[in-house]
């Protein structure tokens, strides 16, 4: 079963029940609980359920997180915002953390199986992110119980499965578990190089993003932590040599000087009726010119296939968190492999000039000179996408993540083009993003993944991470607020006309993300957060 096509319509806000007290029983299936509003609902018109389990069968309790959803009361007003609030930013730990354990041959090495929510797999991506919505709560600790060690057992099992499979995004749980692999139906009829084992991976879509996932959440423990040592003590130098190593590898042209088809170091086919699960020719791909400097990607953050494979917002993202990474090398001295800095460094760099080089083109909408903005995907013969997803790396996302800032020129055309509902003079205001959709219950970015008509929260999310215009905040928290089908959860995508048809009632990641922008919005926009949001 891989992680599509599930358009849910349920029909909740007929199915309010109470949970009652499960004191002995065993715990719901959060995949089912998920599905309908708790109460008590919320004080506001959109009387949101309470959607968090029973404290008994939450999967990692955090003092530091109670004590932030408590008082974070006095700083959201409205009563339908806060109780976003309070289901969605606890919700990895609520429902994801699967297993916490340490490995069979080293009871130092912490290992924690988060999963993304609905599957019983952990992706690099949303483990990394999933991590991530506590950032600003993180601090030193050798305590197993605290949100330090979470993150080193994230770490190291993130380390272990990119020395197994480095092409591969999503994986299954460590043998240490004892917890069963999940089977994924779809994965099946796969045909990829090199071949995986899947009793450990779960999907093997080679992302660019998903190796830079890694660097993230590295970089994010380091940052917030300052503990370089647990970086020499375990396998993370071998796993970041291989992502280098399978990164570089993907800068493979598709042709040798003298027309030749070289062999490339990933291919990927599966039998199916969506044309974003496999890859043209023959696991190929589409062609990709020679020395561009980017690195390809075969699928997208959505798992949906690039349509060009050189994804411009995963080169960017690889770039940035290189960059970070390279300081925990950095502070490794001696005990860091020879110039393996250097090398960090180095092509983090070059990535950023070939962004800048090849990753730039002219937006033929914008006016009748043009507008450099930046291409979602290119190739290096000159074809190129223009248009976002929402999904993160988007392009959307670029500041957020680091790469840029909201200020940068091309960066602010870009989020014109992008955010189609952006009136430009002398222009049809819907026409850059063909992935920009549009309704009377959400206005925002969606995708391939699960089609036209489907907006993802995601976006409104990243919309706001990335604005300083309190209008544009207000609108977009207003949204968020009112487009959750009253389940008080952060679907991954909302049809733009009838809430009721929503997809993924368990996504954790982005829950926690929502709970991160609302922290966020504390510190840069606090008087938003003391507004209502009743229609
Ligand atoms: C919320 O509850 C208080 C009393 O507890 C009440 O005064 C207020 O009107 C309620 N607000 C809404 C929006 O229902
Ligand atoms: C979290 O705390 C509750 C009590 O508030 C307890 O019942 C539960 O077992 C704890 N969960 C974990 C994973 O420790
Ligand atoms: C073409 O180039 C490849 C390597 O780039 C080489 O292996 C091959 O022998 C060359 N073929 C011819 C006919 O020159």
């Amino acid at each position: 079963m891989a992680r599509v096509s599930r358009i849910v319509g349920a029909s909740v806000l007929a199915g309010v029940w109470t949970a009652g007290t499960t004191t002995g029983q065993s715990c719901p299936d959060y995949s089912t609980y998920s599905m309908m509003a708790h109460e008590p609902l919320s004080n506001g018109s959109y009387h949101l359920g309470y959607m968090r389990p029973d404290p008994q069968c939450r999967t990692f309790n955090l003092t530091d997180v109670e004590s932030t959803i408590t008082s974070m009361a006095s700083s959201i007003s409205d009563p339908d915002l806060y109780r976003l609030f309070v289901n969605a930013f606890p919700n990895t730990l609520d429902t994801a953390i699967r297993w916490k354990g340490v490995a069979a041959d080293n009871a130092d090495e912490e290992l924690t199986f988060v999963i993304t929510g609905d599957i019983d797999a952990m992706w690099l991506r949303d483990s990394a992110n999933q991590m991530q919505s506590y950032r600003s709560l993180l601090k030193a600790s050798s305590d197993s119980n605290s949100l330090a060690s979470l993150y080193r057992g994230v770490i190291n099992l993130q380390a272990r499965y990119l020395l197994e499979s480095p092409y591969c995004n999503s994986f299954q749980p460590p043998v240490e578990s004892g917890i069963e692999p999940a089977t994924n139906g779809a994965a099946t009829d796969d045909t990829v190089t090199p071949p995986y084992d899947s009793s450990k991976v779960f999907e093997c879509k080679y992302e660019l993003d998903s190796l830079a996932a890694f660097l993230e959440v590295s970089a994010d423990y380091y940052t917030a932590t300052g503990d370089a040592a647990f970086f020499g003590k375990f396998n993370w130098i071998s796993a970041l040599q291989n992502v280098l190593q399978t990164a570089t590898s993907m800068m493979t042209p598709t042709y040798g000087n003298n027309g030749t088809v070289l062999t490339s170091p990933y291919t990927f086919t599966r039998l199916t009726t969506r044309s974003t699960e496999t890859l043209a020719n023959n696991g190929l791909g589409s062609p990709v010119a020679a020395n561009t400097g980017l690195i390809r990607s075969a699928f997208r953050p959505s798992d949906d296939s690039t349509l060009l494979q050189l994804f411009i917002p995963a080169n960017m993202m690889f770039s940035h968190y290189l960059e970070q990474t390279a300081k925990i090398v950095d502070k490794l001295g001696s005990s860091a492999p020879k110039g393996l800095g250097s090398q960090m460094h180095g092509l983090a760099a070059s990535l950023r000039t070939a962004i800048l080089k090849h990753g730039i083109v002219t937006d033929p909408n914008a006016g009748i000179i043009g507008a450099p903005v930046y291409a979602y995907e290119v190739d290096g013969f000159g074809s190129s996408i223009i248009m976002d997803d929402a999904n993160i790396p988007s392009l959307l996302s670029a500041p957020f993540f680091g790469f840029t800032s909201i200020s940068d020129p091309i960066y602010k055309n870009t989020r014109a083009a992008i955010l189609s509902d952006t009136p430009r003079p002398g222009l049809n205001q819907y026409n850059s993003n063909p992935y920009f959709m549009h309704g009377p219950v959400i206005n925002g970015v969606g995708g391939p993944h699960q089609g036209p008509g489907y907006a993802w929260p995601m976006a409104s999310i990243v919309r706001i991470l990335t604005s300083d215009d309190d209008d544009e905040i207000v609108s977009e928290l207003q949204t968020l607020v009112s487009s959750t089908a009253g389940l008080g959860l952060i679907h991954e995508s909302v049809n733009t006309f009838d809430q009721t048809k929503w997809t993924r009632q368990w996504f954790s990641w982005a829950n926690g993300l929502f709970g991160q922008m609302i922290l966020d919005l504390k510190e840069r926009k606090p008087a938003l957060l003391k507004r209502g949001y009743q229609p």
